[in-house]
């Protein structure tokens, strides 16, 4: 879908005439419920149920800034975790509420429940420049059910909608895809845009070379977004425990390493799929094998010689190497997936070095949300910062570089608004 079909919400504000950079009091918003889909499903620290990385509460501010500038009636809705019905424990946006008042330095009204007379009393009495953040929408099933009724009992709450909730975009679920289309006044934040305009640039007529990498633990994930890459590609390195998989294809005895057995045929047509497109697959050459999951050290063998009873848990030098010449190389680099268990420091280098060599490069480099977004987080601002983006959204990111419709984003489309 062409992004000219869609609305930001600088064109909710300014229909007409020329859009200053900062809005004001007086545009089309002033005064109105605006109800901001935001993704607020952050990492949870499982001990403290601390925010460990508050990277998509502070990717939302620019738009909710932009609202309250505007004197709009800020109502923002979110996800979080997947809850089973009826237990909540854990999974409150109470903590993501406090994360943004910290942030804004404002107050954030917390009505204990999405939908009923608990927010439409709080945002009954509302006012322009207020802001609430309404209780996890999948405390109700029908959120995930893309159910009408649901949808349009959230719809009663607002007057403009706005999607900024890149991560939740894949999802057809009421609050993106149901409630959009009750809408008339219906647009983007500044987020979804900028992650779909960077998004954008790795599918249509990316620079090349392109190099893509991809890691994590299984193919079975990625069969989707290889197919599509393949078209595209010049050069997949493929790292992680999903690389143990296809080194096995290759009949390499990979020990005790974590494959996908009932995956060596896909892997194996993959890899000739690859050479008749003359793509080139890298995959390690030296990993990092240890006895268990639980290991705190590790050894570096070749992918040829990994001794009986280890398992690779780590990408070795050399393979960051090769790894690292391709990229260096590159005009346009993807990467999705750690190269190891990088949580554990002793399998963690070749992810930080990967992320490193990537940082510097002077092409146009995106990494897809997820382990490898926290990753390059982990490895530093400085390392960070050399990346052009780094998306917020996992699945979806995946699911448009796979060519696929995001319902959350087709549902933003202006025209008609359902009966
Ligand atoms: C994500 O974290 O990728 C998004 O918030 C979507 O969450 P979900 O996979 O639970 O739908």
């Amino acid at each position: 879908m062409k992004l000219t079909q869609i609305r930001s919400i600088e064109d909710l504000a300014y229909p007409v005439g020329p859009k200053p950079e900062k809005p004001a009091e007086g545009n089309a918003l002033t005064g109105k419920r605006v109800f901001i889909r935001v993704d607020y499903n952050v990492p949870l620290d499982k001990k403290t149920g601390a925010i460990t990385d508050d990277s998509r509460i502070r990717e939302s501010l620019k738009t909710i800034e932009y609202a309250l500038a505007s004197g709009a009636k800020v109502i923002l809705a979110s996800h979080m975790g997947r809850p089973k019905p009826g237990k909540h424990e854990g999974l409150s946006l109470e903590v993501c509420g406090a994360r943004l008042a910290e942030l804004l330095k404002a107050e954030v009204l917390l009505p204990e429940d999405c939908v009923g007379d608990a927010p439409a009393k709080v945002i009954h009495d509302l006012r322009a420049g207020q802001i609430c953040l309404l209780e996890n929408l999948r405390f109700h099933e029908e959120e995930e059910k893309d159910d009408d009724g649901f949808a349009r009992k959230l719809a009663e709450l607002c007057d403009v909608y706005i999607n900024d909730a890149f991560g939740a975009a894949h999802r057809a679920h009421a609050s993106v895809h149901a409630l959009p289309r009750l809408v008339r006044d219906r647009a983007a934040g500044f987020l979804l845009l900028k992650e779909l305009r960077s998004l954008a640039k790795l599918v249509d007529h990316p620079e090349k070379p392109y190099v893509a990498v991809l890691g994590g633990a299984k193919v079975s994930d990625k069969i989707d977004v290889v197919e599509a890459l393949l078209q595209v590609v010049d050069t997949l390195c493929i790292g992680g425990a999903m690389a143990n998989t296809f080194l096995a294809a290759q009949g390499k005895n990979v020990q005790k390493s974590r494959i996908e057995e009932d995956k060596l045929p896909l892997a194996r047509t993959i890899l000739e799929r690859a050479a008749q497109k003359r793509v080139e697959i890298a995959l390690p050459v030296d990993v990092i094998v240890a006895s268990s999951l639980d290991a705190t050290e590790g050894a570096t063998t070749s992918v040829d010689a990994i001794p009986e009873g280890t398992m690779a848990l780590d990408i070795g030098p050399k393979s960051v190497e090769a790894f690292g010449r391709k990229i260096a190389m590159a005009k346009t680099v993807f990467w999705n997936g750690p190269m190891g268990l990088f949580e554990t420091p002793a399998f963690s280098k070749g992810t930080f070095d990967i992320a490193k060599v990537m940082s510097g490069v002077s092409g146009f480099t995106v990494v897809g949300g997820g382990d490898s977004a926290a990753a390059v987080k982990k490895a530093g601002e400085a390392i960070a910062k050399g990346f052009d983006h780094i998306s917020t959204g996992g699945g979806a990111s995946l699911e448009l570089i796979e060519g696929k419709k995001l319902p959350g984003v087709d549902a933003l489309r202006s025209g008609e608004v359902a009966e």
